[in-house]
């Protein structure tokens, strides 16, 4: 009788345990959010990141990391790496460089295959975001896979970090604190093998600040070469 009662009970804490677990899957994730970002050396490609973490279900996170040069300032464009990892359960991810939807670079990414798809977005309204010419990646020859329970990539961008603004060029802080934004769905884009492929809606944008400053390299060129880059005009926002 009391073992009976015992497995009743531990059966009931196991669905409520699930239950919770699945509404706060699906709950507004933006509440979990943290500040800053610690940095974070990552022994494949040598790069130190500034790295956070958006929590997505109790049990996994997306985790965002932003290499920039030592040298860069907030007077000029500069290039970062960035290197995102996703759980499988995401079906694409983007990421809002001022932390918002409109005007300002998307990075855009979903799994295809055994590889991860960048997609350079731009919006100016609250609907599906055009491609984007001002910023453009090149994946790295390391730090780019998918497994079982993740799919993620690594690239150098030109042009995340400055773009136009309404009154001049905006350059995201390569020493401080910068809201940034993911914004996600569980579903995937209707064609993943384009970049250009149209994407469902997301859930609810999740928002941080990303403490650059950690993420300081300042051997980023040279690293960028012993990965694979090709990128030798660092700082122009356009070349790769
Ligand atoms: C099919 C594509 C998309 C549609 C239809 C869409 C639609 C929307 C809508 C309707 C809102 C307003 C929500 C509200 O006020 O409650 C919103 C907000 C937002 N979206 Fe999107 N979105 C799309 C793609 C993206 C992408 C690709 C990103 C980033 C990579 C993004 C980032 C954001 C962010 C950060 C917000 C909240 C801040 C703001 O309102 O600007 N969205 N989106």
């Amino acid at each position: 009788m009391r073992i009976t009662f015992g497995i009743t009970w531990a059966a009931a804490l196991v669905g409520l345990a699930n239950s919770v677990a699945q509404s706060l899957a699906f709950a507004k994730p933006a509440e979990n959010a943290r500040a800053a970002a610690a940095a974070y050396y990552d022994s494949e490609t040598g790069f130190t990141f500034s790295e956070y973490k958006v929590a997505y279900t109790l049990t996994s996170n997306v985790v965002v990391r932003i290499a920039a040069p030592s040298t860069a300032t907030s007077g000029s464009a500069y290039p970062v790496v960035l290197q995102v990892v996703v759980p499988n359960g995401v079906g694409w991810g983007g990421i809002a460089w001022a932390g918002n939807m409109i005007k300002n670079p998307l990075t855009v990414a979903w799994a295809n295959g055994n590889a991860a798809v960048l997609s350079s977005r731009w919006a100016t309204s609250h609907s599906t975001p055009t491609m984007y010419t001002g910023a453009t990646y090149e994946k790295l020859t390391t730090g780019n896979r998918v497994n079982g329970t993740h799919w993620q990539f690594t690239a150098v961008c030109n042009g995340c970090t400055s773009y136009a603004g309404s009154s001049g060029t905006i350059i995201v802080n390569p020493k401080g604190n910068n809201r940034l934004a993911f914004a996600f769905s569980a579903s995937k884009p209707s064609s993943p093998s384009s970049n250009t492929s149209s994407i469902p809606v997301h859930d609810s944008p999740v928002y941080w600040n990303h403490d650059f400053s950690s993420g300081a390299n300042a051997n980023f060129a040279d690293l960028v070469t012993r990965n694979g880059g090709h990128n030798n005009e660092f700082g122009n926002g356009t070349s790769l």
